[in-house]
């Protein structure tokens, strides 16, 4: 594998709306991750993705964009971005943004001028159909945040418009080559700006199997999921070679791709040396247990579970490419909340999940707050919902006949919301993330979690991460730690993970014993050094491990 210049560093996600209000206004801005670069830069973090900031309606946070050139005002001005690029770069730092592009909002211009001449230039850049009142819609997709995915075109009865996600969201037609050039000229203005590269959303969904037509339904609502059509479509890496070529290669940009639903032969194309993406995320963890039925069918994951899923994952693109690994985003719950089990969740805990997760092989992405190990946040109604997907599943969960406690609790576990309640800094009120009122709610429980507890202590979670990172760069094991072979160790010894990295010169053995009661782990061979440990004391005699409850520890052998 070809070496990159990002390969060796550690990445970070900054949902902006919750990160730091600079400004009193209850929302997250700019200035506010400005005045928080130091802290980053303490932390060890290398690259900052930010979720989008462009000028949105915010019908989907941001992933509705109305103008790609503008910062929106609730998050500061071009000068503000400017400042933060600059910034960054003075402190050996590389800011990343969100490429939003299998749709835009239905207020971007190109969409009112569709409204306006369906037929016209604009009409081509969507996907816009006759429709007539009784008449079956275009197709039964069912859109991701529920419905079918047909909308009537503003201003005409007799149309419709294509949105697989919200119908704020109208997709973009990548079959017009004039709205790829579009697309292609703003990300070149961007980079030309100072831009490190993207984090490219819901990418795998630009390509529709054409003609577009009908699948089975799988609900009673008579729909199909949009993955029905994804299995279908075929030739997405000529579009995303294109846009590499005509973009990020030029720039040698990093790129991280939202893929779901990718298909192994297309895998050497999207991430291989000479791949459309840096690199993509692994979601294999993240969807154990869920259900095509809806959040309310959703299974616990076990330690089982997740070992295998995050081994299988990163065999499958060994020799390949370098994957991004994390434990959660702005789309998914509070890891240690997901996958610890309930009355588990503890400090100890916290650190063996994210230790586990970050020294697999890949770049590491830490979310904002997962540092700090910030847990979910429940809802007492529904009524403090604001993601769009909680809604719908709110009300999917009801359809199928569970109470109103029952889906409440279905949502909760589940929701987006949880990810993305303000970060936790110190105990003053609203955690200090805002002096005025926050615009979601903060998490009750930041008197307990929050940074300024956790910064000089120790044995933080906090602490805990940063000995993660320092690892990583620690020149004698950066080698084996960012490109080192992951094997697994023991796959069958049940609630253990362990895994080697074996680099050219040193072999790690990564240990994590997922459940509360002690474990011994026979050892492969003599251990030369501890190099990580998430308790006291670690029991190595006889060649044995004696692990305690969630014990993690990284050994040199
Ligand atoms: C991605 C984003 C998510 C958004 C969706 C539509 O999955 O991560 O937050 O809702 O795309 O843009
Ligand atoms: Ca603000």
């Amino acid at each position: 594998m070809e070496k990159k210049w990002w390969h060796g560093k550690t990445a970070y996600q900054i949902y902006p709306k919750s990160f730091c209000d600079s400004n009193g206004d209850g929302i997250g801005d700019l200035r506010g991750i400005i005045s928080k670069l130091d802290y980053l830069k303490e932390l060890g973090v290398d690259i900052v993705w930010l979720s989008p900031i462009y000028k949105s309606p915010l019908a989907d946070q941001g992933y509705d964009i109305s103008d790609y050139y503008s910062i929106d005002p609730r998050f500061g001005t071009m000068e503000d971005m400017e400042e933060l690029l600059e910034e960054a770069n003075k402190r050996e730092m590389f800011i990343v943004m969100d490429l939003v592009v299998n749709h835009c909002s239905d207020e971007h211009e190109w969409f009112q001028k569709a409204c306006e001449d369906p037929d016209g230039r604009f009409g081509k850049y969507f996907y816009i159909r006759d429709w007539h009142e009784g008449e079956p819609l275009p197709t039964n997709w069912r859109s991701y945040f529920g419905g079918p995915c047909w909308e009537k075109l503003p201003g005409h009865d007799d149309k419709v418009y294509l949105h697989v996600f919200h119908k704020k969201q109208p997709d973009l037609n990548w079959e017009n080559p004039e709205l790829r050039a579009e697309v292609y000229k703003m990300i070149n203005w961007w980079l030309e700006k100072g831009l490190a590269g993207f984090r490219i959303d819901a990418i795998i969904n630009i390509k529709k199997a054409l003609p577009l037509h009908d699948y089975p339904a799988d609900r009673d609502d008579g729909l199909c999921a949009i993955q029905r059509m994804l299995e279908e479509a075929t030739g997405i890496t000529e579009f995303l070679n294109e846009m590499a070529d005509e973009t990020f290669r030029k720039w040698d940009a990093f790129t991280a791709g939202e893929v779901f639903d990718e298909k192994d032969e297309e895998l050497p194309q999207f991430i291989g040396d000479r791949g459309c993406f840096s690199t993509m995320f692994d979601f294999a963890e993240n969807l154990l247990g869920r259900s095509d039925k809806g959040w309310y069918d959703a299974q616990p994951v076990t330690a089982e579970m997740y070992k295998k899923a995050a081994f299988q994952a990163h065999k499958r693109v060994e020799g390949i490419g370098f994957l991004s690994n994390i434990i959660e985003n702005h789309d998914e719950p509070r890891g240690v909340s997901h996958y610890l089990p309930e009355g588990q969740v503890n400090e100890r805990s916290k650190k063996l999940l994210g230790g586990l997760n970050f020294m697999m092989k890949g770049l590491p992405f830490l979310y904002q707050g997962q540092e700090i190990g910030m847990e979910n946040c429940h809802y007492t109604s529904i009524d403090e919902a604001d993601d769009i997907s909680a809604l719908d599943q709110y009300r999917v969960a009801l359809d199928a006949g569970l109470s109103e406690a029952e889906a409440l609790a279905a949502v909760d576990h589940h929701s987006r919301d949880n990810a993305r309640t303000p970060f936790q800094w110190d105990d003053s009120p609203n955690a200090g993330f805002t002096t005025g009122t926050p615009w979601l709610r903060v998490n009750p429980n930041y008197k307990r979690v929050n940074l300024a507890e956790q910064r000089d202590r120790a044995d933080s979670v906090w602490s805990f991460y940063r000995q993660l990172i320092e690892l990583r760069r620690n020149p004698e094991y950066a080698e084996a730690v960012v490109y080192g072979e992951m094997v697994p160790y023991l796959p069958e010894q049940k609630n253990l993970m362990a895994y080697f990295r074996k680099g050219e010169e040193k072999t790690l053995l990564v240990l994590g014993n997922w459940q509360p009661d002690p474990q011994e782990v026979v050892l492969p061979g003599p251990v030369e050094e501890v190099l990580l440990n998430n308790c006291p004391g670690l029991c190595l005699t006889d060649g044995v491990a004696r692990l305690e409850g969630w014990q993690f520890a990284v050994l040199a052998l």
